[in-house]
């Protein structure tokens, strides 16, 4: 992230008042002390989208998005968080400088020397494919014999990097690029001995790829003869291209992504230009690998539905059992194409036609069906060692699943297929998650952690209303006072800025964090109808008493946990040690 000073942030979010820049992209209607609309983030007749001008955050109590104005202007025009907070700042008529400190200036430049070279280059290889010179003839016929039309290569900007060890050299120096900075943008390679560099991409056809922004970060360069050593060569990584961060294709694909509200994933530049080409836009290539959880939470800035279509070999499976555990991780939604053996969807569109990739991909297996699959091809599912190896490999996806329905669904249906019981795959998915279900003590601190919630929320959700009570709430309670995991660390925030800054106040808080899961979490407790009629001074001394006692509770209950351990070990000094630690906590707290 560029480095942006913090006091030119806050300048922003004072001059940034949510709901005039909300109001600029939806309508906004007054209902009490918020403002309503239909959520822009998922599809809803009633509106359950809520501006609250004092807090300065937006929630929806429908879909979860929520956040500040920052966050809107991120999620709404998928923009990164400089980004977001320079279209701010322009408005608002602030100035942004480019860079503030030593660092952030050398690596900013560097990265826009590097986005510069890549840009030169892709222009000078395009140029040479289309004019058609330096030997350029037969680069045309190939991706003609491929199927790809000329308006196609010029939308994804494709090239030929001619034959020879210094034409992008002698290109880029003519555009004041030095070597040190070609080298840097991984354009050329250092020669072994002596001194000199040489082009890193000659007699290829060159795919520049680009990020979401339409930057060219890096090149994929294919051969064209079938028994060279190596089918593709690729840009090394450099300042602004780290592998797994993106996805080819995508600068292109985005707004219909988002708009059919799904996107097919392949694996190849191809795969990814011949459905394209041919009218399938809602698609991006993860190039050869296993989709990344950057990937993931890219497409999910668009899409939370993702159909899966890599080829139908051994790596492809592979790959593809990867990024399908880490999708459902991200929460995504997910199905898989796979095609026959030794297609691949380039292929496939070109013998089958677009309208039967279409079908293949409406048709999509879901996850359980697909892993079963490949499973039953693996081992045996009628004897018993088939039937536990998987179970096990499929409770290991079950278990990543957030929601618990659809958990136990699929429970029932794998015991179903496999012919087990569900009690016996329940208990084998406990112990993948570490927790042995059904036993009582855990059962009653589970019931005892969610009334702890309740309560720390509640005092969380006064703090964030009633700021001016921090002081006296910092004075009485510990940071340790809380079990909630989602609680502590904001209440440690608020208690840290509220020490360190003079003006803290809460409608700034959602910018301390990064994590949208933590943002949201503030924002639909700020969202949330407040205490009006109560008197909040008795609210907090009830709250922070709950709290104490709480955590007083559970400290006793854990000594005596460790007393009755230390009495069957026979430890007696350990013993009087606990008894004593006992005594101190109940005559501390009468
Ligand atoms: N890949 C790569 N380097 C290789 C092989 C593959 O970077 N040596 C990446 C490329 O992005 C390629 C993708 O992995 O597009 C899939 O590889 P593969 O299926 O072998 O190639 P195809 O995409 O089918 O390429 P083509 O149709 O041109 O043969
Ligand atoms: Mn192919």
């Amino acid at each position: 992230m560029g480095l942006i000073p913090d006091e030119i942030i806050s300048q922003v979010l004072d001059r940034s008042d949510i709901v005039e820049i909300i109001s600029e992209y939806l309508s906004l209607k007054k209902a009490g002390r918020n403002f309503k609309a239909c959520c822009p983030f998922h599809n809803e007749k009633t509106p359950s989208f809520v501006v609250n001008r004092d807090k300065q955050i937006f929630h929806c109590f429908g879909c979860g998005a929520g956040g500040n104005v920052v966050s809107f202007v991120m999620q709404h025009d998928h923009v990164d968080f400089p980004m977001a907070l320079r279209q701010l700042a322009q408005r608002a008529g602030i100035f942004i400088p480019e860079t503030n400190s030593e660092l952030g200036g050398k690596t900013k430049s560097l990265k826009e020397v590097v986005f510069k070279s890549n840009e030169l280059t892709s222009e000078f290889f395009h140029d040479i494919l289309v004019r058609g010179d330096k030997g350029s003839d037969k680069a045309k016929e190939y991706l003609q014999a491929r199927g790809i039309r000329l308006e196609t290569a010029q939308k994804l900007k494709l090239g030929f990097a001619p034959d020879g060890w210094d034409n992008l050299i002698s290109f880029l120096r003519s555009k004041d690029i030095n070597l040190s900075n070609m080298e840097k943008s991984g354009l050329v390679v250092a020669k072994e001995r002596g001194q000199g560099f040489y082009d890193r991409f000659r007699g290829r056809i060159i795919f520049p790829i680009f990020d979401i922004r339409s930057r060219c970060i890096g090149f994929g360069a294919r051969a064209m003869e079938k028994d060279t050593t190596a089918k593709y060569i690729n840009s090394p990584e450099t300042p602004v291209y780290v592998k797994g961060e993106h996805l080819y294709g995508f600068h292109l694909s985005k707004s219909a992504v988002a708009k059919e509200d799904y996107v097919v994933v392949v694996e190849g530049y191809m795969d990814f230009l011949t459905p394209f080409q041919e009218g399938f836009e809602n698609i991006v290539a993860s190039l050869g690998t296993a989709l990344t959880t950057e990937q993931i939470r890219l497409i999910r800035r668009y899409t939370e539905n993702v159909v899966m279509l890599f080829d139908a070999d051994n790596a492809g499976e592979l790959a593809m059992l990867r990024s399908l555990d880490l999708l459902i991780e991200e929460g995504m939604n997910v199905k898989v194409v796979s095609l026959e053996e030794g297609k691949d969807p380039d292929s496939f569109v070109h013998e089958a036609g677009i309208e039967k990739f279409k079908e293949q991909v409406l048709s999509a297996q879901t996850l359980f069906d697909y892993k079963m699959d490949v499973l039953s091809r693996r081992y045996d599912a009628k004897t018993v060692e088939g039937k536990a190896r998987i179970s096990a490999e499929m409770l290991a996806t079950i278990q990543k699943f957030r929601n618990e329905v659809i958990k136990q669904e699929y429970v029932k249906k794998l015991a179903r297929r496999l012919s087990v019981s569900e009690g016996a795959l329940f208990v084998e998915l406990g112990k993948i998650k570490g927790v042995l279900s059904g036993e009582p003590e855990v059962a009653k601190k589970k019931i005892q952690k969610a009334s702890i919630r309740i309560v720390e929320r509640n005092l969380l959700r006064l703090l964030l209303e009633e700021e001016h009570m921090i002081p006296s709430v910092l004075e009485e309670v510990d940071i340790e006072d809380f079990q909630d995991d989602q609680v502590r660390p904001i209440i440690e925030h608020i208690f840290d800025l509220s020490k360190t800054q003079k003006d803290f106040n809460t409608a700034s808080l959602v910018h301390f964090f990064n994590d949208q899961e933590t943002i949201q979490f503030i924002s639909g407790l700020m969202a949330s109808s407040d205490f009006e009629s109560a008197d909040k001074e008795i609210l907090k001394k009830d709250f922070i008493n709950r709290i104490k006692g709480d955590r007083v509770k559970i400290q006793r209950k854990d000594l005596c946990f460790q007393i009755q351990q230390a009495e069957t070990d026979g430890d007696h000094e350990r013993l009087e040690d606990l008894k004593q630690k006992f005594n101190q906590l109940i005559r501390g707290n009468q």
